[in-house]
């Protein structure tokens, strides 16, 4: 194991001086939710079975402000800017930044944005931009296995002790503790407050960027951002009266959900997966261009005929490329076999499949019984092995 700190690697994806060919690779980092406004939902939006009002409230200036929302046609400019669908958070969407955003039913607590992606990606980090008070209480959670197991990346509450009584409220210690932190839940700003996640943080060094652990970590087919509970600043929401409701909903300006496709350091670049993904400008696909011989929507295999050595993830200035088989052109097809390997001391473990002119052997080295090598031929000549005329002619 390198004993050197790679600190932050992954989350940053440094600008790379070398392409592929100099050792691992990465694919530029983007939105993942540039291209996938269908693939992103959220569980309550206003106005959008029928026109809604809403207030707006200063807890300073004890005013307040009505409007209405009605989200049952998408957001334009000009014919419908009072929609507030999810997608207005797109940073695409964000031309008139200020004037679209996502916002929620009036005093709904529990609301959930989900995005449900095509494959698998690296999530580094997310940035929400709100248009309201911050969430009082609010979690950051992700499956890597398309929506089966979800798992807690982290919780956000301005009294952690009060509504995730359970958490650590300690700080990070290891990458993948899970924490309940209270910096971003202040009811100031009451509005453009952020709340910023990111899956490593980079005050956490990191020995080996391409553990299992860290590359689970990292890895999302879906995120998904539960909102639990409204700063009320003082009302009580289960006040039946319609204009404390009105007063208290979430609303987003924007999200960014950054990542870059999963392809274990052999590819950088990635493109649409056919028949699923769109090409939309500044979209990040989800299938890895692999190089250094491998294959797979994410470079998790060797090409066929590369089975010398077993797989594995580029790193640093080696590519550990899939190495071909030697077969002496007497076949195109081998596997992997790990006990030969071990007994090569780890220098081949490649076995030949489907040896043709009367060949055999781990490399189609050897001429089949009835066979003898014909010393004037090359072992690579397709007549290398002569019958005998004793045994079944093949
Ligand atoms: C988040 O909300 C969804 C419903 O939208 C729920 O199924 C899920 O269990 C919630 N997650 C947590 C960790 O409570
Ligand atoms: C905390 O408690 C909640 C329910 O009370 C449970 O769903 C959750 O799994 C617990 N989390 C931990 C880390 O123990
Ligand atoms: C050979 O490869 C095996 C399996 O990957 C590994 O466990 C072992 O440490 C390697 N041995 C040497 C000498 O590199
Ligand atoms: C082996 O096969 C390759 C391509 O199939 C061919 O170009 C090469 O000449 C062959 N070598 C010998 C020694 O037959």
């Amino acid at each position: 194991m390198p004993t050197v700190l790679v600190v932050g690697v992954l989350s940053q994806y440094p600008e790379q001086p070398h392409g592929c060919s100099q050792g691992s690779c990465y694919p530029a980092t983007g939105d993942l939710l540039v291209g996938r406004a269908d693939k992103l939902k959220a569980t309550s939006t206003c106005g959008l079975q029928r026109a809604q009002p809403y207030c707006i409230v200063s807890h300073l200036q004890d005013e307040k402000k009505c409007f209405v929302c009605d989200s049952r046609r998408p957001y334009n400019r000009l014919t419908n800017p009072i929609s507030h669908r999810i997608e207005n958070v797109i940073t695409t969407f964000a031309e008139d930044r200020k004037k679209a955003w996502w916002q929620s039913e009036n005093g709904v607590s529990d609301v959930s944005i989900q995005l449900d992606l095509e494959a698998e990606f690296h999530f580094t980090h997310l940035i929400m931009t709100f248009k309201t008070f911050r969430p009082a209480a609010m979690l950051v959670e992700r499956s890597a296995d398309f929506g089966r197991n979800w798992q807690v990346y982290r919780y956000f509450a301005y009294d952690c002790a009060a509504v995730f009584s359970n958490i650590s409220r300690n700080a990070q210690r290891k990458v993948d503790d899970v924490i309940c932190e209270s910096r971003y839940s202040e009811i100031e700003p009451s509005t453009e407050g952020e709340v910023i996640y990111r899956v490593l943080d980079p005050a956490i060094p990191i020995r080996d960027p391409y553990s299992p652990r860290i590359q689970n970590l990292l890895k999302i087919t879906n995120l998904r951002i539960n909102f639990t509970r409204l700063h009320t600043l003082g009302d009580n929401l289960l006040d039946s009266r319609q204009e404390i409701k009105e007063k208290y909903y979430y609303a987003l300006y924007e999200l960014v959900v950054r990542g870059n496709c999963f392809c274990y350091g052999h590819a950088s670049e990635c493109a649409p997966i056919q028949g699923v993904s769109r090409d939309d400008e500044g979209m990040v696909h989800g299938r890895c261009v692999c190089k250094h011989n491998t294959k797979g929507l994410n470079c998790e295999q060797c090409d066929s005929f590369f089975n010398d050595l077993p797989w594995r993830p580029a790193e640093g200035r080696s590519t550990n490329a899939c190495k071909k088989c030697n077969c002496n052109n007497h076949s195109r097809k081998c596997h992997f076999d790990m006990a030969v390997y071990l007994s090569s001391r780890n220098s081949s473990g490649g076995v030949c499949d489907d040896c043709q002119h009367n060949t055999m052997g781990r490399n189609c080295e050897l001429c089949k019984p009835f066979y003898y090598k014909d010393p004037t031929k090359d072992i690579r000549d397709s007549n290398m092995c002569k019958g005998t005329g004793l045994g079944a002619v093949g």
